[in-house]
């Protein structure tokens, strides 16, 4: 069993898919076990994505990121952050997999729906970023 930080980012939620997201993920094996609506101050964006700060799209994405509310959530199932990856599809949506969360419902690069882990590491430090270990019902 592995364990994963998913984000509804704020154009799914403005878009009213978050069921149709969580369904994708609950239908292919995997277990919501924390979930908590919250919206992001510019800074906590900023320190959510800091692997990016030198990047050129940091400004527009912390911005995206803080713009509204999202869906934080803990994924669990049998290696977790890989298919909640594959369930996601590719970070440019016309590059992403037919079926897949993006290429059904991003609209930009930026504009896409979701967020996920990337690798056991960053896992285990996004989900501490917005849960304490009592928030989980693993
Ligand atoms: P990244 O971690 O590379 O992708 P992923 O979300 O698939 O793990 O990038 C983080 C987010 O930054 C990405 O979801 C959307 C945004 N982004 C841009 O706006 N422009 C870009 O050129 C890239 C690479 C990412």
């Amino acid at each position: 069993m592995e364990q994963t930080l998913s984000i509804i980012k704020p154009d799914g939620v403005r878009k009213n898919i978050i069921g149709d997201v969580i369904r994708r993920f609950e239908s292919r094996g995997l277990t919501v076990i924390a979930m908590r609506m919250l919206q992001m101050t510019k800074q906590e964006a900023q320190g959510f994505y800091a692997v990016h700060k030198e990047r050129p799209f940091f400004d527009s994405l912390t911005d995206f990121m803080s713009s509204g509310p999202v869906v934080v959530m803990v994924l669990e199932g049998p290696d977790a952050i890989a298919l909640n990856r594959k369930i996601m599809g590719a970070t440019n949506y016309e590059e992403a997999e037919e079926g897949t969360i993006r290429k059904d419902f991003a609209s930009s690069i930026e504009s896409n729906v979701v967020h996920g882990s990337d690798a056991p590491e960053t896992a285990k430090t996004e989900i501490a970023y917005f849960f304490s270990s009592l928030d989980i019902m693993a």
